[in-house]
């Protein structure tokens, strides 16, 4: 009787990095090893290692201490095999060579743990006939068809920490403190973190602002007494021009996806706002401290179920599909149903409305 081969799972990390990846590694390598005797190969450096064909074997031993890693033990990168970056500056389409690994490696899945752009080479990987299975990270929780992406929480800790920090020096100083938030052009980092902080005004792309809405929320705290005030400022924030506005809901995504935007806004703000009002104000920017670290135990959670909703897949031949989260429940979603969306906060969304009912100022 021949002896039928193990299925092999290949496992990659791409797009920016965030808390939850190794403990989403850890759920699949379980899961697919311990409960179904699958075989995982984890490739190195997104998709670049996908094109190079740089893999390493993961046992049950390099399961070892992951849950709680910051970071992601396989290495990350933003490169797609259709545009791989070349020493000239050019860009050349290795998918080709992306789908070679694939084959030469024998994998009967591979799953692609990312965000937006991820889901987006994903999708091609898969029209070329290759297994794939997504799941849905990135911090800025902006990926259509789940309600929530792991790193997220993680992040809002970190950021709702921090305008902790700052409420007691900006009211010892009785100064006025904008804080830039990572997050795209999604506001649901800064929203998040606002509400849980109580900062006092939040600037979101959803909702394009008005520098005099956010010069009488503040002058409005200081004749009601409070001399200080902390303004959460979203990376994607941006003044009411009509042009710059901004697609609510899982809309087609901004064509430079996951491509940094500039954070002049905070800067420049600051400085009209100390001229129009006479107080003191300063501007932090928490930056990538956002993406460092140990994940909270909700990300570990939802990282962990995904990963063991994904070995569940695989098992069932369900492919071309992302492990989403929606409600109590993990199920998988087409991803032509993800690829190319993006989900920004809807303007009807609890989070506004909530933000709403306790004074925070939108800026509108
Ligand atoms: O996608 C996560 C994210 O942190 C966004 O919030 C931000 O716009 C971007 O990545 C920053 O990218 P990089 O780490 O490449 O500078």
């Amino acid at each position: 009787m021949r002896h039928r081969k193990a299925r092999t799972v290949g496992i990659l990390t791409s797009g920016g990095d965030c808390p939850g990846l190794n403990a989403a590694i850890r759920g699949v390598a379980k899961a697919c090893m311990g409960t179904y005797g699958m075989d995982v190969i984890g490739v190195l450096d997104g998709f670049t290692g996908l094109v190079e064909n740089r893999v390493m074997h993961l046992t049950e031993r390099d399961m070892i201490g992951l849950l709680t890693l910051g970071g992601t033990i396989l290495g990350t990168s933003r490169n797609k095999p259709h545009k791989m970056p070349r020493a000239d500056g050019t860009t050349r389409d290795m998918t080709g060579a992306a789908v070679d690994t694939y084959h030469r490696l024998d994998l009967d899945c591979l799953i692609c743990i990312g965000g937006g752009g991820t889901a987006k080479n994903a999708i091609r990987l898969a029209n070329e006939g290759l297994n794939i299975i997504t799941l849905p990270k990135t911090i800025d929780n902006d990926v259509a068809g789940t309600d929530l992406t792991f790193g997220y929480d993680s992040a809002m800790f970190i950021a709702a920490e921090a305008i902790d920090r700052l409420h007691t020096t900006a009211s010892s100083h009785q100064r006025v403190i904008l804080v830039d938030i990572m997050g795209h052009n999604a506001g649901w980092l800064a929203l998040g973190a606002t509400l849980a902080g109580g900062a006092d005004v939040c600037l979101i792309p959803e909702i394009p602002y008005s520098k005099e809405a956010v010069l009488k929320a503040v002058e409005s705290r200081r004749t009601k007494g409070r001399r200080f005030s902390l303004v959460s400022v979203a990376e994607g924030a941006r003044p009411a021009v009509p042009e710059r506005e901004v697609p609510v809901g899982d809309g087609p995504a901004d064509q430079a996806t996951e491509e940094p935007l500039e954070t002049v806004t905070s800067l420049s703000l600051a400085t009209e706002m100390e001229a129009a009002l006479g107080i003191e104000t300063r501007v932090t920017t928490l930056g990538h401290v956002q993406r460092g670290g140990t994940p909270t135990p909700t990300d570990r959670l939802l990282a962990t179920q995904l990963g063991c909703t994904a070995a569940r897949l695989i098992h069932e031949n369900v492919f071309g599909v992302m492990v989403a989260v929606r409600g109590s429940r993990f199920e998988p979603v087409p991803l032509d149903q993800v690829a190319g969306l993006k989900k920004t906060i809807p303007l009807d969304h609890p989070m506004v409305e909530t933000a709403r009912m306790i004074g925070v100022c939108l800026g509108d």
